[in-house]
């Protein structure tokens, strides 16, 4: 296909109408230049295909297809290579749909517990959120199908999505909420990327030229289209203008009206126009690689459903209580056990061919059923309280299977509260007096507070698991699976611990996140808070020991790559996945950082007794803040933590490495600079002593009546004393004219 010349022949019309879909999924095909329409369907974590009417908020049928679990459980596997290969499954499923380009991954980062859609969500740090969706797109577009990066950008609650702006700094921006997109963009390349409904710093992401052209393509080189999210588009031209190439889905003709009558007018140039049909057709070419295949085996997929299900849950407690052996006389308590919430609800809502429940799958010889609640009441049914409690007694292990019912988390709206429906927790309680093993198994999209904790012996987080969720569980909890999910987001004690939780949801249309980038572990590690589970943990039927860290350089500059290895072993009597962490510990001085953050993770499997040496790479980003006044990411100089663990409290091996910056930023003197700061170059005193000699201080200090810590006082004074309050300290003895020589010589001298 010659872009160039099509584009050259397609009517100012047609080209309008190309920057918007034929309908609720296809683009518009131009059939006299032999351009075919691509199709796009919902993700991220299966096929939401429509066949005929559409629609985005999961309520319409679709094509039966399988469930994989929600993002909230892949990213908790802390595997790439899984990502990758469900993202190479879906990829093949697309082909045999007939669908070119799949919606997802979805990285938002989990700023608060309560947001509606964290189910979908990766992680609270945009390090792993990155990464996971890089695995994700690799495995996708590996099939010759596209993936679309959503929702860029900041769009991190469901309260107000389509209005509401969020508000924060630049280096909140850059640290937390880009990142999270970056990596993905520049090593994954997705075909398109979505731009969210929400509003950043006040502009509408689809009409911000900031995120969508400079910094998307100009600083990432994302080379695809950018999509609107369905219906985020507000004034087409000027979001045209911004780099908005698709408005999904169709505009019905009006927006193309709009725009054929902007390039009329001189208000749009026609150059921008064929900019986005350009991008466009770009991706309608490489959609015909991907011509429609065989139909995919639907049982195999459902097989490997379950198996992505058991990599991902997360062993929270374990005293001693699993794994079960086969004969363990069980009761399984708990509407979930029967009818699992696997998924979450809205646009990524998936028509699962099949789903499999723990006690549909149980062994009936050795294991009981109670339905304990009902799910879609949160007032306890005292029939069914009793009933679970005889079952409890009756057997050795009472597992009670708990989670978030489908109306309290759903795409649209947020959580209210972090707690589990009451008659659940006084479930769980009144189990635990029946029967001191007790178990708890998990089915919810984000955090949960957990008041009965210290009572249960052992939790399971098995997050939204997909339609194979009920044998994955089995398979852990019969040890059949070791368990070797990671926590990808903390779980607090309560929502209030939360660092959003003062601001969260906004007011108005106007969400501040004062918070920065103190988001998730990067604020309790910061206030030493107590949570119920940090960041990174997950336990594991056996056990892993970490030793020999080693760096290949303890000094370095930051267009080094540090190299770092670490060893790992499986200590226990079983053969295990380990998931190790590396973080980097910043300096304390200088400027506000977290204690420590994320910059590498690798899971490997070990037999007992098996050791590893893993080994990762270190460039100069990972040191580095955002510096927001000279708009870039700097590593300053100074000694920094190389840690690595298996969670963000769970530090098992430690060094330190000295690192110099190669060309900080040069400093300029002027009337408001501090003497603190010009004495942080030892080179500057000699300039400082001539004119503090003109101050004539001479026994200053010595007057008693300022008591103790006179000296250390007018040190102090002196060194916060900006240059222009010279002329009132000195009495006048320093004049504006020694001060404006002194700032000249120090900005001449090269010091700085
Ligand atoms: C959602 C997107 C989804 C789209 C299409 C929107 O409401 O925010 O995530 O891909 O609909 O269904």
């Amino acid at each position: 296909m010659d872009i160039k010349k099509i584009v050259a022949e397609m009517t100012l019309e047609e080209k309008a109408g190309l920057c918007s879909g034929a309908d609720f999924w296809h683009t518009k095909a131009v059939e006299r230049l032999g351009v075919e329409a691509i199709t796009m369907s919902d993700g991220p974590h299966g096929l939401r295909r429509q066949e005929e009417e559409g629609d985005h908020l999961g309520m319409g049928g679709s094509v039966p297809a399988v469930c994989f679990p929600a993002g909230c459980a892949t990213a908790a596997s802390f595997d790439e290579t899984l990502i990758y290969k469900l993202g190479e499954e879906l990829g093949k499923e697309c082909r045999a749909e007939g669908v070119n380009v799949i919606l997802g991954p979805a990285v938002n980062v989990k700023r608060s517990p309560l947001c509606g859609r964290n189910f979908e969500y990766y992680s609270e740090d945009p390090y792993l959120a990155s990464r996971m969706a890089a695995g994700y797109i690799k495995g996708v577009q590996s099939h010759g199908v596209g993936t679309s990066l959503k929702h860029f950008l900041a769009n991190n609650q469901e309260h107000r999505r389509m209005s509401s702006s969020s508000e924060m700094d630049e280096r909140t921006l850059r640290e937390i909420y880009l990142a999270a997109f970056e990596e993905a963009v520049k090593e994954a390349k997705p075909w398109t990327v979505m731009c969210s409904y929400n509003r950043i710093n006040g502009t509408y992401a689809a009409q911000n030229r900031k995120f969508l052209t400079d910094v998307l393509r100009g600083e990432w080189e994302f080379d695809g289209f950018v999509v609107s999210d369905w219906g985020a588009v507000n004034d087409r031209p000027a979001d045209l203008e911004a780099g908005l190439d698709l408005e999904m889905p169709s505009s019905f003709g009006h927006n193309d009206a709009r725009i054929v009558e902007a390039v009329k007018t001189g208000r749009l140039s026609e150059e921008v126009l064929d900019q986005a049909v350009e991008r466009i057709l770009r991706i309608v070419e490489r959609s015909r690689q991907g011509k429609k295949t065989a139909p995919y085996d639907k049982e195999a997929a459902h097989a490997l459903a379950r198996k992505i299900a058991g990599e991902c849950m997360v062993l929270l407690k374990n005293e001693g209580v699993l794994p079960l052996s086969r004969e363990t006389k069980a009761a399984f308590i708990g509407e979930f056990a029967e009818n699992p919430r696997y998924q979450g609800g809205g646009s990524s809502h998936i028509n699962s061919f099949k789903t499999e429940s723990a006690w549909e799958l149980a062994d009936k010889t050795h294991v009981t059923y109670a339905q304990g609640y009902r799910v879609k009441e949160d007032g306890t049914d005292e029939a069914l309280l009793k009933e679970a409690v005889d079952a409890a007694k009756k057997a050795d292990v009472a597992v009670v299977f708990a989670g978030l019912p489908d109306s309290y988390e759903s795409e649209g709206y947020d959580r209210t509260h972090m707690r589990l429906p009451e008659n659940q927790n006084a479930l769980i309680s009144a189990v635990c007096e029946a029967n001191p093993n007790t178990v708890v198994v998990l089915h919810n999209g984000s955090p949960v507070e957990m008041p009965w904790v210290d009572r249960v012996k052992g939790i399971l987080e098995a997050y939204l698991g997909g339609q194979a969720v009920g044998g994955a569980v089995l398979d852990i909890l019969y040890g059949d699976v070791n368990p070797s999910g990671h926590l990808a987001e903390t779980f607090p004690v309560k929502l209030e611990d939360n660092p959003s939780y003062l601001y969260y949801q906004g007011e108005g249309d106007r969400v501040e996140y004062r918070e920065g980038i103190f988001v998730g572990y990067r604020y309790y590690d910061k206030k030493k808070m107590e949570v119920l589970f940090p960041f990174g943990h997950g336990l594991s039927y056996t056990e892993f020991a970490l030793s020999d860290l080693k760096v290949s350089a303890e000094r370095i500059r930051d267009t080094d790559i540090l190299e770092v290895s670490v060893d790992v072993k499986n200590i226990g009597s079983r053969p295990g996945k380990a998931v190790v962490q590396l973080y980097t510990a910043p300096p304390k001085e200088g400027i506000i950082r977290p204690v420590r953050e994320l910059k590498g993770f690798a899971k490997t499997e070990l037999a007992p007794g098996e050791r590893k040496t893993l080994h990762f790479a270190l460039s100069k980003r990972a040191f580095s803040y955002y510096d927001a006044e000279t708009g870039e990411f700097r590593a300053p100089s100074g000694r920094y933590g190389i840690e690595a663990g298996f969670s963000s409290r769970d530090i098992l091996q430690s060094c330190m490495v000295e690192l110099e910056e190669d060309r900080p930023p040069g400093t300029r003197i002027g009337m408001d600079s501090i003497f603190l700061d010009i004495l942080k170059k030892p080179e500057a005193m000699p300039y400082v002593k001539e004119i503090v000699a003109k101050m004539d201080v001479e026994g200053a200090g010595s007057g008693e009546s300022m008591g103790e810590g006179t000296k250390e006082m007018l040190e102090s004074v002196l060194g916060y004393m900006p240059l222009h309050a010279l002329v009132s300290f000195s009495g006048g003895k320093v004049g504006f004219a020694d001060i404006e020589e002194f700032i000249r010589k120090l900005n001449e001298s090269g010091i700085f």
